[in-house]
């Protein structure tokens, strides 16, 4: 199918649609017992996103289920660090842990393993060949400095101090982190492109921690090189920027980062971001995850609420967030009808 008949393509490439397409971030998850299942024979999370069969397939679910307008690569933001040498986990009910923690192991002592990454190619090129035509096939990777607080501190964090503090202390050990991240997201994300995404997102999810003049320096500064390197790499795949949490900062992100879309997270005032964004600029969002979690009226209102208020704007619907592990799949399933009017479901 033609790209300008993938509405979401579309939208990215700076159409706007009186019914936006929908994906939600997370979309393949805890939240679908097919998901659950198949992680369970698996044996856990690396496990079925190292396989990629499974990890097609687990792609797949929400598409088939849903007929979302887009679906996103089975992986991880944590791939990137496995590749750069760590040892990377992912506990039941404790989240990701990453060994060592660079805030007391040198990055140079750390042996790189780029064939980790391989295995996500191969579930990009069969999840390419298994989409319906109408599916835009969405890659990902963390941005540097997301991805650089769970290298430094080894697992998740509250408000990511350990790095933020790192940072400042030595600037230049930092630097070189989050270097040697920027690096391999440039070639992890081509290699996704010519294996078969048609556009990708940059999950920038701790953006909000930063001061702004750190901001400037580790979100800023390395999404828009990343940006312009993929650019020159790959000419006319668009670039999804999500700095959650960057507030009143997307616009200096929009211009300095200058994606081709950019994502709002649900603290962020649609109306607000419609008037401080760059005109014609497609956004991305921004219902509450918990709305969704909730259903009824309060999904309503919410659904009503962002789509009221990108009246000129291109925009694609979405959370603000990633969609909750205990999230009702009749709520999921009335959010897509309320916003497509049921006139395409
Ligand atoms: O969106 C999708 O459906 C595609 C897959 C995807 C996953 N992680 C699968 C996953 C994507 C895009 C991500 C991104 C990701 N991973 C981010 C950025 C987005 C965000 O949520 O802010 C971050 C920070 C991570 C790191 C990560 N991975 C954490 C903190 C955790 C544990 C928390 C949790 O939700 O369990 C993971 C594990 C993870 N990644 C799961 C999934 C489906 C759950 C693993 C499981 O099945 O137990």
């Amino acid at each position: 199918m033609p790209t300008s008949l993938k509405p979401l393509l579309g939208v990215l490439e700076g159409r706007r649609l009186d019914v936006p397409p929908i994906w939600l971030m997370r979309q393949a998850g805890r939240y679908l017992p097919e998901y659950r299942a198949l992680r369970a024979e698996k044996g856990g999370f690396l496990a079925l996103a190292t396989d990629p069969e499974a990890a097609a397939e687990v792609t797949l679910q929400p598409i088939r289920r849903f007929g979302f307008d887009g679906a996103i690569l089975f992986s991880d933001i944590l791939m990137v660090p496995w590749a750069l040498g760590q040892d990377l986990s992912f506990g039941v009910g404790e989240g990701p842990r990453l060994t060592p923690p660079l805030v007391d192991h040198a990055l140079g002592a750390l042996e790189r393993a780029p064939e980790r990454l391989e295995p996500v190619y191969a579930t990009v090129a069969r999840v390419a060949r298994a989409l319906p035509t109408e599916t835009t096939f969405l890659g990902f990777a963390g941005s540097p400095w997301t991805v650089a607080t769970y290298m430094v501190n080894g697992s998740g964090s509250k408000d990511q101090g350990e790095t933020r503090a790192f940072a400042y202390r030595d600037e230049a050990a930092f630097a070189e982190i989050v270097g040697a991240i920027l690096e391999l997201t440039v070639e992890y994300l081509a290699r996704q492109i010519t294996a078969g995404v048609e556009a990708v997102q940059l999950f920038d999810s701790w953006a909000g921690s930063l001061s702004p003049e750190q901001f400037e320096r580790w979100v800023i500064a390395p999404n828009a090189e990343i940006v312009t390197r993929l650019r020159e790499r790959c000419p006319g795949v668009p670039i999804i920027g999500f700095p959650k949490g960057a507030g009143a900062k997307l616009a200096a992100y929009a211009a300095g980062v200058a994606p081709d879309a950019i994502g709002l997270d649900e603290t962020v005032d649609p109306v607000w971001a419609d008037g401080a964004l760059p005109a014609g600029m497609p956004v991305q969002g921004n219902l509450d995850p918990l709305a969704l979690l909730t259903g009824g009226e309060t999904l309503d209102r919410g659904v009503d609420r962002v789509l009221a208020a990108f009246p000129e704007r291109p925009h694609l619907f979405n959370l603000g967030h990633g969609i909750g592990q205990h999230t009702p799949i009749a709520n999921v399933e009335r959010l897509i009808a309320r916003v497509r009017r049921d006139v395409r479901g």
